[in-house]
């Protein structure tokens, strides 16, 4: 029997105090033990995106948990793949955006030629939470010279507003 959707957002867990006291870390993993759970989820955004209605030039990807259903996703939509990395990880030259975390600033960054500019790309990661690491690939994508059609997550923890600090459209699969 296929999987359904319902049955792959059950796999997700649930780890309390992790990876600091007080927080309760969502791990998407268990997907990844079950390859038909995986080509579920993949079908299921896939289908998110082609609902659009307008082309997807390409699929973006935040590093690290981005890059597991990034290059599915953009597989299954015959378009490249671009892998948004943290600061100082990518060779040749970047684009660079600075953001705030939890605890100081980080950076992401993406090869310049990661994208073209005029295209429209759908930004795909684990989890939203405060949205600043969506909010800085959307602003490497717009220093590129492209634009964010969709960003895409398994899981949006909603009571920290990450949506609202995005440009694009949000979907997520699950909302806690
Ligand atoms: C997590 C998660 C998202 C980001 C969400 O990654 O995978 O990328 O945090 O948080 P935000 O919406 O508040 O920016 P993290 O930065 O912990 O890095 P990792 O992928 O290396 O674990
Ligand atoms: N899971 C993965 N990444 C995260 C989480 C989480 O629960 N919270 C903040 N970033």
């Amino acid at each position: 029997m296929p999987w359904t959707i319902e049955q792959v957002k059950a796999l997700v867990r649930e780890f309390p105090d992790f990876p600091s006291k007080g927080v309760l870390f969502r791990d998407i993993f268990p997907i990844f033990r079950e390859p038909e759970a995986v080509e579920c989820l993949v079908d299921h955004l896939v289908e998110r995106v082609r609902a659009l209605g307008q082309r997807a030039d390409a699929v973006v990807g935040l590093d690290a948990r981005g890059f597991l259903l990034g290059p599915m996703i953009a597989g299954r939509l015959g378009v490249p793949f671009a892998p948004v990395r943290k600061g100082g990880k990518l060779p040749g030259p970047v684009a660079r955006v600075t953001y705030e975390k939890e605890y100081g600033a980080d950076a992401f960054e993406m090869q310049a030629d990661a994208i073209a500019p005029g295209q429209a790309v759908v930004v795909v990661d684990d989890l939203l939470a405060t949205g600043g690491s969506c909010r800085a690939a959307e602003e490497l994508v717009a220093k590129l010279g492209g634009s964010v059609l969709l960003n895409a997550f398994v899981i949006a923890l909603t009571g920290l507003e990450g949506a609202k600090r995005l440009r694009a459209p949000v979907y997520s699969l699950i909302e806690c």
